[in-house]
């Protein structure tokens, strides 16, 4: 098993990573002195498969307990989600010494730490992750929230976990097109950490997409140390945390204009592409490191389908983005493996060529 302590203004956490370790959760509830009146939010499918496994495991002495189960899909993760989990707590009457635990992916986690910072202005809450882009991403550095009519978690806060734990068992049901989401969020910290990270994870595509339990711990290890040591310079993205949004603006817009048939992960990884030949348009990437970064992406090609997509339309969706300044879309686009440019502002021309070269390498298999 694997620990890492983030460090943060607001507060410190541990961030447990192994596998078969959700025994560990009775143990750290008592260390950590948790409350003991706990609403599990649990994802639909995590429950059908892992509901005696959550149970069994799960054994603290809780004064009370319920579960709300949630749906995950991008037009569910909305304020009527979490409505939903405020009136079971108020009709359950739950007060401030509750703790909310969120088992599932990245939509569960999100909706849960929105509740959890909302509610009474704030209860205690735990994520356990059971997507890898949840593990690498989302349930580490206390962004939550909801999307909101056609503009993605526009509306949330900063809140931190009490505690983050792994347990990469979970995994075994993900599906390829969840490992390959997972991968996104991984790919995103290839090009922000450094060279070491990028080569070992080039050389092991095929064992991480094969979930290797050795391998995927120590992906999930490193991503997740790179992305402490960032949140713990930046907590509230005032400048370095935005790095983490490589690829995001390009990714949140082509989610909406394909109506989120394609799913976040796969859209980081297109996003991160159309960064790339926006980077290499300016002038930050020459061509043979462009075309080495591309190499690096290939296997993704074949993964990640794109439909109907309007280059025109994903660029209006773009101007809504809530990282813009006065109007302006502002970029993170690579200069090279562990470089990297924030807030950079570019011509519409160019913005759309990226688009369009994007779309030509995915589609061109
Ligand atoms: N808060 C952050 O910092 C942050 C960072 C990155 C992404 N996100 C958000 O995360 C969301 C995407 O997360 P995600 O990719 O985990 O998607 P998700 O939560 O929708 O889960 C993907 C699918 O996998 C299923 N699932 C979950 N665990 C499973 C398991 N162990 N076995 C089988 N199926 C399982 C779910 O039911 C769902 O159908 C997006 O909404 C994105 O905006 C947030």
């Amino acid at each position: 098993m694997k620990k890492i302590n983030n460090k943060l203004p607001s507060g410190n956490y541990n961030i447990f990573i192994g596998k078969n370790i959700l025994s560990k959760l009775t143990k750290e509830i008592e260390h950590l002195n948790l409350h003991k009146n706990v609403l599990f939010i649990i994802d639909r499918n995590v429950n059908k498969y892992y509901y005696k496994y959550i149970f069994d495991n799960i054994k603290a002495k809780f004064n009370k307990s319920d579960s709300i189960i949630i749906n995950s899909n991008e037009l569910e993760k909305r304020i009527a989600s979490a409505e939903k989990i405020y009136s079971q707590l108020i009709q359950k009457k739950y007060g401030r010494d509750t703790l909310l635990i969120a088992i599932g992916g990245g939509i569960v986690g999100d909706i849960a730490g929105f509740v959890a910072a909302t509610y009474m202005r704030g209860i205690q809450y735990v994520q356990i992750p059971t997507t890898l882009l949840a593990a690498v991403d989302s349930s580490v550095g206390g962004k939550t929230g909801v999307n909101f009519g056609d503009a993605k978690n526009i509306v949330g806060c900063f809140y931190q976990p009490k505690l983050v734990l792994i347990d990469t068992h979970f995994f075994k049901t993900l599906n390829q097109s969840e490992i390959i989401c997972g991968m996104g969020e991984v790919v995103k910290y290839a090009f922000l950490s450094d060279v070491n990270f990028y080569n070992y994870l080039n050389l092991n595509l095929n064992k991480i997409l094969k979930l290797e339990p050795n391998v995927i711990e120590k992906v999930i290890y490193e991503s997740i140390k790179f992305k402490c040591s960032v949140v713990m310079q930046d907590e509230r993205e005032d400048g370095l945390r935005k790095i983490l949004n490589l690829g995001h603006t390009f990714a949140h817009a082509l989610e909406i204009a394909q109506k989120y048939k394609i799913k976040h992960g796969q859209a980081v990884i297109v996003g991160i592409v159309c960064s790339l030949f926006l980077s290499n348009r300016i002038g930050y990437i020459n061509k043979e490191n462009l075309n080495l970064y591309l190499k690096f992406l290939n296997i993704f090609k074949s993964k990640i389908k794109l439909k109907n997509l309007s280059t025109d339309e994903m660029y209006k969706i773009m101007l809504k983005d809530k990282k813009n300044r006065n109007g302006k879309i502002k970029f993170v686009l690579p200069i090279e493996i562990g470089k990297i440019f924030i807030d950079a502002e570019c011509s519409v021309s160019l913005i759309i060529d990226s688009i369009s070269e994007s779309i030509k390498f995915f589609v061109n298999k």
